[in-house]
């Protein structure tokens, strides 16, 4: 199968040399993208800036900002079967983009900021995507609640729910211990993992939930 996967975060500039971003490494997107090419499956990584090495055989196309995120998902994401959007995307840029360096002048500094596109939400309703389609949520409150509102608004197959309050699992660490959220309001927890092993087992999932998808909608 074709697996397009985006990962880490998103850098959105402020000035020539300050940008807004956040604590993802990328580790979950990554060790997905090595799980799936070590199944035998065509991997198309689309990462933010992370400080990790790219996963032998996976295609891997760099960007920064959400805006060139989107661009580059768009692109892709017609010629694949499945796709898993680990990316921890920003949610707002700034407005204004100086060409110079902003100088300090008053006590305080108000940025006005807007919203990005949702890529994961673009990809059914704007990019016209009837592969599966796996989104991720990062929460610190009312995890199943927030996931599945998620799984349905967003048009997913699955929502990989991570409870972002807990620490050592999670954004910047090498656990992980996620729900998997389906449709029919079913919640299926997974043991704490290495992101390494519980990639192993996602993409075991999701490649089997994808076949069935397919050979049900080709019918
Ligand atoms: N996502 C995306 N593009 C964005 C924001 C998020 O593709 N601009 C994707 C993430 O990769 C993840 C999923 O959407 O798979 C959930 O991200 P989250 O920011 O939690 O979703 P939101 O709908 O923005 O929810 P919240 O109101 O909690 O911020």
């Amino acid at each position: 199968m074709r697996v397009l996967i985006t990962a880490g975060p998103t850098r959105e500039r402020l000035d020539p040399v300050r940008f807004l971003s956040n604590r993802s490494s990328g580790r979950m997107g990554y060790a997905l993208a090595q799980a799936a090419v070590l199944a035998g499956h065509e991997v198309t990584l689309i990462s933010g800036p992370v400080s990790l090495a790219a996963p032998e055989g996976v295609r891997v196309l760099r960007v920064e900002s959400a805006q060139e995120m989107c661009a580059a998902v768009q692109g892709e994401i017609s010629t694949h079967e499945v796709a898993i959007f680990a990316a921890a995307v920003a949610d707002y840029r700034p407005v204004e983009v100086p060409e110079q360096k902003i100088k300090k002048t008053g006590e305080t500094l108000t940025l006005v900021l807007e919203r990005t596109q949702d890529i994961l939400g673009s990809a059914r309703t704007v990019f016209g995507f009837t592969g599966y389609l796996v989104g991720f949520a990062a929460e610190t409150e009312r995890l199943l609640e927030h996931a599945q509102e998620k799984l349905t608004r967003k048009g997913c197959d699955l929502i990989i729910a991570n409870d972002v309050s807990q620490a050592g699992i999670g954004f910047d660490s090498e656990e992980n211990t996620v729900t998997l959220c389906l449709p029919g309001a079913q919640n299926v927890p997974l043991p704490r993992q290495t992101k390494a092993e519980l990639a192993c087992d996602l993409i075991a999932f999701i490649v089997q939930r994808a076949v069935i998808k397919a050979n049900t909608s080709g019918l």
